[in-house]
């Protein structure tokens, strides 16, 4: 009886062991994955060749956009432009939010594929390798400045971020930064030689299909931008 109880003992423990080793391995594998997907992007710079009285006179809606990729310091600057922290000592970010609370979520979809901007460390995180602009076209009303733009820019907000404190001052609160974020995008394009078009003709939810959003994640304004075709 000692015996068999022994034995099976022996036989539990090394069936936790087995199942915890592989678990652990999983995880490690899950962790390098996600690890691997991270990129860390150029520091952006705070000097650019035009002043913002001239970015401001230039910009204006460009929706035929000649074929090329954008280079990872345009990214960069594209995306701090919209959501890079701005002081770090309280992680205040380049557009205003109301009580701070910043609900804004940053897609950036491109030939490559669609990832999601990291303000803290000034980071991407690639979620997809497929080209997705042909679909965010089509959920555009097939708008061909989507599909054509170097990059689409998806401003996406979870409102209850702002709802759970302003109430129901939240969904006006949240889409006015959306505007802030995405004029700071507009002169930013301009300032690098760039060109852009505000997109709010969309369905909401075939974007946020598209993107695989998280279901408090609400696609609330495309920005495409690239290099004006000649
Ligand atoms: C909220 C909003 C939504 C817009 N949606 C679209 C759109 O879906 N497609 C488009 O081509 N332009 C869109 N526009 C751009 C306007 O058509 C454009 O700003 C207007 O014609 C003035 O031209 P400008 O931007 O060159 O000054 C939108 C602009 C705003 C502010």
């Amino acid at each position: 009886m000692r015996k068999h109880f022994f034995a099976i003992f022996i036989a539990a423990l090394i069936l936790a062991l087995s199942v915890y080793l592989f678990a652990e391995k999983e995880d490690n594998k899950m962790t390098k994955e996600k690890n691997e997907k991270v990129i860390a992007l150029p520091a952006p710079r705070e000097k650019g060749a035009l002043s913002l009285e001239e970015c401001i006179r230039k910009r204006r809606s460009v929706r035929d956009f000649a074929p090329r990729k954008l280079a990872m310091d345009e990214v960069s600057q594209l995306l701090w432009s919209a959501q890079g922290i701005t002081d770090e000592s309280r992680n205040f970010r380049a557009a205003p939010s109301a009580g701070a609370l910043y609900p804004l979520e940053i897609y950036l979809v491109k030939e490559d594929g669609l990832f999601h901007y990291m303000p803290k460390g000034h980071k991407i995180e690639q979620l997809a390798e497929k080209d997705l602009r042909p679909a965010l076209a089509q959920a555009a009303y097939g708008q061909s400045s989507v599909a054509e733009a170097s990059a689409d820019i998806v401003i996406c907000a979870v409102y209850e971020r702002v709802s759970a404190k302003y109430r129901e001052k939240g969904i006006r609160y949240t889409d006015m930064e959306a505007g802030h974020a995405a004029q700071n995008l507009h002169l930013q394009a301009v300032s690098l030689g760039l060109a852009s078009v505000p997109i709010g003709a969309f369905a909401e939810e075939a974007a946020a299909k598209i993107l695989s959003l998280p279901r408090d994640c609400k696609p609330i304004y495309i920005i495409s931008i690239g290099e004006p075709k000649k």
